[in-house]
């Protein structure tokens, strides 16, 4: 993947996010949505994942088959909102493994703390998506890449659902080695640091939290 970013503008994308974006979509069906559009997200973000063949035998014959090179991906959520969008990308891609880290917005500062990390033992041999539904301010973002690359994550992917023109540049300056794909970039940020027009707080509309 080459593109700093790749907006991906599939209809069916396009109309989920619509729906998700309504303040009165409830949340069992925000959850059900972020599913399905995790799918699409997750099909866009390994598109061109390096190919290999191997030898397989059909009920007819042999043959030369297509199949992903190197080992395993890696998957990280930024939790808690990244929740959302891992289970929809496990199903995808069931054996990949995972990883977490816990990022809390300090409200006054907007600036990231930290609270948990837990990543998988080799990053350095898998392509590792970072995930979090809400590239905001890209603060929490640029951090949590951060610590996959001192875990020794060297190819990354940053996946997200809507992104702010703020956070598409704050990664851009902090890591340009880093392929962002997401649904939409929305105008700019409110000065709570919510993306405009958005769809409010992805972790309390997924959970129906307050
Ligand atoms: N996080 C969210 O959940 N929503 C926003 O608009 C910004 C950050």
């Amino acid at each position: 993947m080459t593109d700093h970013l790749t907006i991906v503008d599939h209809p069916l994308v396009q109309h989920k996010l619509t729906l998700m974006r309504e303040k009165d979509t409830s949340t069992k069906t925000f959850r059900q949505l972020l599913r399905e559009i995790s799918h699409l997200l997750a099909y866009e973000v390994t598109r061109n994942l390096p190919m290999t063949t191997k030898e397989i035998e059909t009920p007819l014959c042999a043959m030369s088959a297509p199949a992903i090179e190197g080992k395993k991906l890696a998957l990280v959520s930024i939790l808690r909102a990244g929740n959302g969008l891992l289970d929809g990308v496990l199903e995808l891609v069931p054996a990949a493994r995972v990883g977490f880290i816990g990022l809390y917005r300090d409200e006054e500062t907007l600036q990231p703390v930290q609270y948990y990390c837990k990543l998988p033992s080799d990053l350095g041999n898998r392509l590792t998506i970072a995930v979090d539904p809400m590239l905001a301010t890209g603060n929490s973002s640029a951090a949590a890449v951060d610590l996959i690359k001192k875990a020794g994550g060297r190819n990354i992917r940053f996946l997200c659902l809507l992104a702010a023109p703020e956070g598409v540049a704050r990664m851009k300056e902090a890591h340009p080695d880093v392929p962002i794909v997401t649904a939409a970039v929305d105008n700019f940020l409110d000065d709570r640091g919510y993306i405009v027009p958005g769809l409010g707080d992805a972790g309390d509309r997924m959970y129906g939290t307050k």
